[in-house]
């Protein structure tokens, strides 16, 4: 018995089905729209399907600071994802590290919307809310944080973005660990050359304040020892102004600024 016709046949059919099938399906899901819950402030919006995230929490009134413009590389427009996504992708990961990937967020930036999704904001990169009701009036909690005077010094000189890029889930942690000796002073990707010297001359600053005997006189010209330290390492001050300290002071204010420089 030839059974190569009805075979054929069959496979023929089976074919067509699944040809009708995978278009049927891709017809309802281009039409269907998902539901992404924002637990900060309880508020529910309707998002299209495959529609990217971070537009369509901007469009829903969220200002989602989004700082290399949604190249993927900047990590500020993250959102933590607590329900609905398995498996994040490299793109989605992009330059988040450690425990940020540990605990979920992905760049909302390199996300599209294929099902529910229930999500976290990182509030400090939050710059608007929209209006939801009372639950717009939720409370955006600052959190701050007892900062050593070292770090705070290296702080003033950060952006504030609290991207993680660095490593550290906030700017405050990056730079206690900075003033600590246990962080790169490069390592504020975001914030590029500028900060980074900024960083580098809040260290100075700190080590040249040291030298300084501390009399808060005036005789330099500035106020207090710290805000001549800080000119110092500046540029705008000269190494020979303080003149209680004398000769020494000059001595190793000069060899901690041309040690820098070699640094
Ligand atoms: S906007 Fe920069 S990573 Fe998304």
């Amino acid at each position: 018995m030839n059974f190569a016709i009805p075979i054929a046949t069959l496979a023929g059919l089976a074919i067509f089905v699944g040809a009708v099938l995978a278009l049927l399906s891709r017809l309802l899901r281009v039409e269907k729209e998902f539901k992404v819950k924002i637990v900060n402030d309880g508020n529910e919006i309707t998002v299209d399907w495959n529609a990217n995230l971070l537009e369509a929490l901007k469009a829903a009134g969220y200002g989602i600071m989004a700082a290399c413009g949604g190249a993927g590389v900047c990590g500020t427009c993250r959102v933590k994802i607590l329900e609905g996504l398995d498996e994040p992708t490299p793109a989605q990961l992009g330059p988040l590290k450690g425990k940020l990937r540990e605990e979920g967020w992905v760049l909302s930036c390199q996300t599209q919307v294929k099902n529910d999704l229930v999500i976290e904001l990182f509030e400090p990169l939050v710059s608007a809310w929209p209006e939801v009701g009372e639950a717009a009036e939720a409370e955006v909690k600052e959190k701050e944080k007892e900062l050593s005077p070292a770090a705070q010094r290296v702080r003033e000189r950060l952006p504030g973005f609290d991207c993680g890029v660095c490593g550290y889930e906030t700017c405050d942690d990056y730079a206690e660990a900075v003033a600590e000796g246990k962080a790169p002073q490069d390592g504020c990707y975001p914030g590029g050359e500028p900060v980074v010297r900024g960083v580098r001359g809040a260290l100075l600053g700190l080590e040249l304040r040291a030298a300084l005997p501390g009399f808060d006189c005036g005789a330099c010209g500035y106020k207090t020892c710290d805000e001549y330290a800080v000119a110092v390492a500046d540029g705008q001050a000269s190494p020979d102004r303080c003149y209680p300290g004398g000769a020494p002071v000059e001595e190793r204010l000069k060899a901690l600024l041309q040690g820098a420089k070699k640094g």
